[in-house]
């Protein structure tokens, strides 16, 4: 089959099913079939991609959780890394390079503050990892105080600074010396903080935690807390960098600088894999940093094809002030999801996010699947937050328009009507504790998902409605 193949054959779909059942997750493949997000991307473009499986256009919200900020297929990123192919590969990451050299320039004319050193990485969890190396290494101390339901990867240290067991207790003992404390609590961190603190890591927006807004008071006694003991401060800017939330980085609302902040994901337009770390130009970590240059390497992180990419995803976002598109087409979902709640009071719990980083938390936890599924009948690709099912997270491409963002609003209403029609049954069943257990266990969802998904098949219903909107 070529690669590059939009059109897909019965016979190419069966395959690509069954051989990522057999060779990657048949876990996940009957997961994503159960819950219609069986989605086979072929072209992607703008807010969302085709579905290669019904040749549907679905618009992406969940974006790897904030890869796209430029769009899908930006086409000015493909044509500066199509440049980029003609003279560069992946480069020696022990040499220099100009386009290095113009991608560091570029980094640090967009920084917060002094926070403009730059130490490459592979990816997020390998930057979280290393950022935690750098504030262990430079002031001598251990103790590293992480978030509850916090989410920074499954590497080594950002593993053990993940907040939830979900993904730690398999791999039990993690790392010792992280202390979990509820995010948005300045007591439970003075409790914990102090003189043998190596550093306080978060995420200025909480995202798989349910997407929690840090506030300015917040983040700025975070900072004054950090000050006192000598703490490093360490923003996860992962999903909330580049433009997402209304800034280009998240902690530029309250002016908090951060003393290190990890960036992947949109740092490369979803086009090729990069992550940096950054830390402040102090001398308590560039001595550090000058004295063991090799504390942290990566063969692939800062890769020169890498760079061009982010030098043409930053040149973009600041040509077109995407930071500012990202906060009022947020503040408009916002109003939008806000009547939508109104109307839906035994649905929707509450609204909250900043920028295009938008949590809808429901008021059971069975719903969060139940709407996934609703929502991708519907045309969007949505998923609940990792940390918190219940919350359904929105983090379309920042460069999303006004007309497109009523249409998504139209599907959110539309996908509500479609999930009402479980409500008769769910309803009651979630006032007994040990049915709404049943309901609330992801196991038993898939599984009726799986029957229902069957039926449909059978009956040749998914492809009937599916067709129609292609
Ligand atoms: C906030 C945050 N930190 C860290 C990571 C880990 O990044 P990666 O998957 O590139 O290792 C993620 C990925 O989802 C993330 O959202």
């Amino acid at each position: 089959m070529a690669l590059w193949k939009d059109t897909l054959t019965d016979n190419d779909k069966k395959l690509i099913f069954s051989l990522f059942s057999r060779h990657i997750s048949k876990g996940q493949t009957k997961t994503m079939r159960a819950a219609h997000l069986d989605f086979i991307e072929t072209r992607r473009k703008g807010i969302g991609f085709t579905d290669g499986l019904f040749g549907r256009k679905i618009i992406d919200c969940f974006t790897s959780a904030g890869c796209f900020n430029v769009g899908r297929g930006n086409p000015e990123i493909i044509k500066a890394l199509n440049e980029a192919l003609k003279t560069y590969d992946i480069g020696t990451n022990l040499l220099q390079s100009n386009v290095k050299k113009e991608f560091i320039k570029k980094l640090a004319s967009v920084a917060p503050g002094d926070c403009n050193q730059v130490i490459f990485a592979s990816g997020g969890g390998d930057a979280i990892d290393c950022a935690i190396k750098l504030a262990r290494g430079a002031t001598g101390r251990k103790k590293i105080i992480a978030m509850k339901k916090a989410y920074h990867g499954h590497t080594g240290y950002s593993l053990s600074a993940n907040g939830k067991d979900y993904y730690r207790h398999l791999f039990e003992p993690l790392e010792p010396n992280f202390v979990f404390v509820q995010f948005g609590d300045l007591d439970a961190i003075r409790q914990v903080a102090g003189i043998d603190t190596a550093a306080i890591i978060l995420e200025p927006v909480q995202g798989e935690g349910g997407i929690f807004v840090g506030d300015d008071y917040y983040l700025k006694s975070l900072r004054t807390i950090c000050n006192q003991f000598g703490i490093m401060l360490i923003f996860d800017e992962i999903q909330t960098g580049f433009g997402r939330t209304g800034r280009m980085f998240a902690s530029q609302h309250s002016g908090v600088v951060p003393d290190i902040m990890t960036l992947a994901k949109s740092i490369s337009g979803g086009l090729f894999p990069n992550a940096v770390v950054m830390y402040r130009n102090i001398p308590l970590l560039t001595q550090y940093v000058k004295s063991n240059p090799e504390f942290h390497q990566s063969i692939t992180g800062g890769s020169d094809i890498g760079c061009a990419v982010g030098i043409a995803v930053i040149d973009y976002i600041v040509k077109n002030r995407l930071w500012e598109n990202a906060e009022s087409m947020g503040n408009i979902i916002m109003e939008g999801l806000l009547s939508i709640q109104h109307e839906n009071p035994d649905i929707i719990k509450e609204i909250r996010g900043r920028g295009l980083m938008i949590g809808v938390e429901y008021t059971h936890e069975y719903m969060g699947a139940l709407m996934a599924d609703s929502l991708a009948r519907h045309g969007i690709f949505a998923v609940y937050s990792g940390n918190q099912p219940q919350v359904m997270r929105f983090m379309v491409p920042i460069t999303i328009h006004e007309q497109e963002v009523q249409t998504m609003l139209n599907i959110i209403r539309k996908a509500i009507v479609t999930m009402r029609m479980y409500m008769p049954l769910t309803k009651p069943l979630s006032k007994i504790p040990l049915l709404k257990k049943l309901l609330d266990d992801i196991h038993v969802q898939i599984a009726v998902f799986d029957i229902i998904r069957y039926f449909e098949d059978i009956l040749g219903i998914t492809k009937r409605n599916y067709s129609k909107e292609a």
